[in-house]
């Protein structure tokens, strides 16, 4: 694992220097959409938030890295022709997998067997990071919608991503959850930014309270800093969208869910966070962690 870690490092320190790497001068930032608590609604905020980008001319594509339960696709009412599992196991290329969504978003699929990335002999897992780096460039976001909680896996792509998107309700076991993924990450790398989005509010008030609250705990306890991106009601609309197997962005543009999600991407792009190293940074993490 070390020796194809160290080649793969060369490799990619070498094509940076030799002056034809000439895409990486457009950023691509990877930001993972995670939560503590299963089913608070990152996968459906990953799927609309990344068409709240895409209407602000960034391009986009999710990368459905939910190890067991992967269902972006489910949501786009696509049946994937190609997924991760399926590129691994006939040695396909990045591209031959992206799938076109709706309004140029791109995604790809987990599909099933992806829960074998990490345990994958070396010679795949360096061919299959390879491969993704080929993106560098190509998109200006790569949004990881992971699954919940503090897998392994989990947190190898939230500390490897630019932004963390922590995704809660306002209900306390929520909340705790979502806490103890701060503390576990904070203990690991007290440099990742975190924002937090409350899901599935009664009303405004309510968000702000809750996002106020955790702000003050993580600061108290951790010393950590972390703001709020916004919060989006709790809306009949986005289940009425995932049974149209629709995006809620596209099925019901003017709800008030659909409204919450446009105001908290047009803040997230507001944000100035240094890039730290994109696509090819998040490569070298998580194949090296
Ligand atoms: N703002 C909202 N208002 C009402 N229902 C919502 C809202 N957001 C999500 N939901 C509902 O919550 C359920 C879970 O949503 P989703 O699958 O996006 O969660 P998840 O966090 O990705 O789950 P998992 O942890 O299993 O991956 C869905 O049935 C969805 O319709
Ligand atoms: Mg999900």
């Amino acid at each position: 694992m070390l020796d194809q870690a160290k080649q793969l490092r060369e490799k990619m320190i070498a094509k940076k220097t030799d002056g034809a790497d000439r895409k990486s001068i457009k950023k691509t930032r990877v930001l993972a959409i995670t939560s503590g608590k299963g089913g608070v609604g990152k996968s459906n905020f990953a799927l609309n938030f990344g068409l709240g980008l895409v209407e602000n001319d960034k391009k986009v594509l999710i990368f459905d890295v939910d190890l067991g339960f992967a269902n972006i696709d489910v949501l786009l009412g696509r049946i994937p022709k190609e997924t991760i599992a399926s590129m691994i196991e006939k040695d396909l290329a990045v591209r031959d997998i992206i799938e076109k969504g709706p309004k140029g978003l791109l995604f790809i699929s987990g599909g099933n067997g992806f829960n074998e990335l990490f345990q994958m002999d070396d010679h795949k897992l360096h061919k299959f990071f390879q491969e993704l780096a080929t993106l560098q460039g190509e998109v200006d976001y790569i949004i990881l919608d992971t699954g919940a909680g503090l897998s392994y896996e989990n947190l190898r792509f939230i500390l490897a991503a630019d932004d963390v998107i922590l995704v809660t309700t306002p209900e306390p076991t929520s909340i705790t959850d979502a806490y103890s993924v701060v503390k576990m990450v904070h203990g690991k790398d007290p440099n990742v930014h975190m924002k937090l989005v409350v899901n599935q509010c009664t009303n405004s008030k309510e968000g702000q309270r809750t996002a106020d609250n955790f702000k003050q705990v993580a600061e108290q306890f951790l010393d950590k800093e972390i703001g709020a991106l916004g919060s989006i009601p709790n809306d009949s609309h986005v289940p009425e969208a995932v049974k149209k197997q629709e995006p809620l962005m596209l099925a019901y543009p003017n709800s008030e869910s659909a409204l919450a999600i446009r105001q908290i991407a047009s803040e997230f792009l507001q944000l100035r966070v240094p890039y730290k190293l994109g696509l090819k940074g998040f490569i070298m993490k998580i194949f090296f962690k």
